[in-house]
């Protein structure tokens, strides 16, 4: 189904958000345009692709739009796998989250929902472990997506297998709103092109860079530095939660190790000695082992950041114009529900779901209608992880 005189639904980013709702629309049947001004820069393919709910301590509604999402995640990538034809490299691998006592374990917001562990049993779920941890929780429902290799590869080709088109390379200038409603977009090619591209109909999807394009957004980078390294496979079968520093083990032995948050940074590029350093030292307590398996790569990137630290769902102050940004630290994880949700919404048809749709007014917008640009509040309230801070 296209819109009024054939136009496609454009996404306004190509990043994991934007391409999870492209393809749920392009399912939808809807004809759908993504603009991408350089997807290599995307959280998608910077992120560790933890699905971790629990292990993350959620709470609230973010606790119930993840596990919400994390019920979807088996049937969201077969979707994908049965239109791309590759594999996503999912792998419910379980996350334990170590303690340096079991009181400190019995506070953890989400330690009701998962196995508790004492020292013994921390040493039977990761072999290994530093000294320092003396307990523990097993979340077995969490899990991992292989989102560098394969997640972000997979989702690309579903869309072209449904036909979804992209524009590579096309930064988005402005909106077209003279009418009082989104009428189309204007954007300039690598080449320095401008072109007004017409549609009643997008979706904001730009991750750290959507304040770019809605000033008022309260989205900000937070930058965080990873590293990888190659163990032995099958060295680690859980991905390990620490404060600060995690480990995620794909099936090839690789570890993926994130991450810093770095509120201060803003989009300033690079990896800092303070940062590698802290990731160094989380490896060396959580597994020191590992310390001493090759270096592969090193990277950074930019969550979008909230004040609340949740995501912004659902329409825009402006008609025809959708939210699916701001997932800070749970892209991977919220992907699925974001796609349901927001394909759901340009299209009229909703979903089944109704207590999901009660659930998004608390991810809307204009929870920080009266929330001041100019006070700087976002970076200021996001948490500094401990260790960089020299607590942990
Ligand atoms: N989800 C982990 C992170 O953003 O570092």
């Amino acid at each position: 189904m296209a819109g009024a005189g054939g136009e496609p639904v454009l996404v306004l980013g190509g990043g994991l958000m934007g391409l999870a709702v492209a393809h749920a629309l392009a399912r939808r049947g809807e004809s759908v345009l993504v603009l991408s001004r350089r997807r290599s820069e995307a959280a998608g393919f910077v992120a560790a692709g933890m699905l971790a709910p629990h292990a993350e301590g959620l709470e609230g509604v973010m606790l119930e739009l993840g596990r919400r999402s994390l019920e979807r995640i088996p049937a969201w990538v077969a979707d994908i796998e049965a239109d791309a034809g590759l594999s996503c490299g999912r792998w419910r691998c379980g996350i334990v989250v170590p303690f340096a006592s079991a009181a400190e374990r019995d506070a953890y917001p989400t330690a009701g929902r998962g196995v508790p562990l004492d020292r013994a049993g921390l040493e039977r779920e990761v072999a290994g472990i530093g000294p320092g941890w003396r307990a523990g929780v097993l979340f077995p429902q969490d899990g991992q997506i292989d989102n560098r290799r394969s997640l972000m590869r997979a989702l690309e080709k579903a869309c072209t297998a449904l036909g979804v088109r992209f524009q590579e390379g096309s930064e988005v200038l402005g909106l077209d709103t003279a009418t009082g409603r989104l009428d189309g977009v204007w954007t300039r090619t690598v080449q320095g092109q401008e072109q007004r591209i017409a549609s009643r109909r997008a979706v904001l999807s730009g991750g750290a860079w959507s304040a770019r394009l809605l000033p008022n957004l309260p989205v900000v980078p937070i930058k965080g530095q990873m590293l990888s390294l190659q163990g032995p496979r099958e060295a680690l079968r859980r991905v390990v939660f620490g404060p600060g520093t995690y480990l995620v083990p794909r099936r090839d032995g690789l570890l993926v190790v994130g991450a810093t948050s770095e509120p201060e940074a803003g989009f300033s590029d690079g990896l800092t000695p303070q940062g590698q350093r802290q990731l160094q030292e989380g490896i060396e307590a959580l597994l020191p082992a590992a310390v001493h398996w090759p270096p592969m790569e090193r990277w950074w990137g930019f969550r979008p950041g909230t004040p609340d630290q949740a995501p912004l769902l659902g329409p825009s102050a402006i008609e025809g114009l959708w939210l699916a940004t701001g997932h800070y630290r749970n892209g991977v994880l919220l992907a699925a529900i974001t796609a349901e949700l927001t394909s759901g919404l340009v299209t009229g048809a909703g979903t089944a779901d109704r207590g999901l749709e009660e659930l998004l007014r608390a991810f809307r917008w204009d929870r920080f209608e009266h929330w001041d640009p100019s006070a700087q509040t976002v970076a200021s309230s996001i948490r500094r992880d401990p260790v960089a801070e020299g607590v942990g």
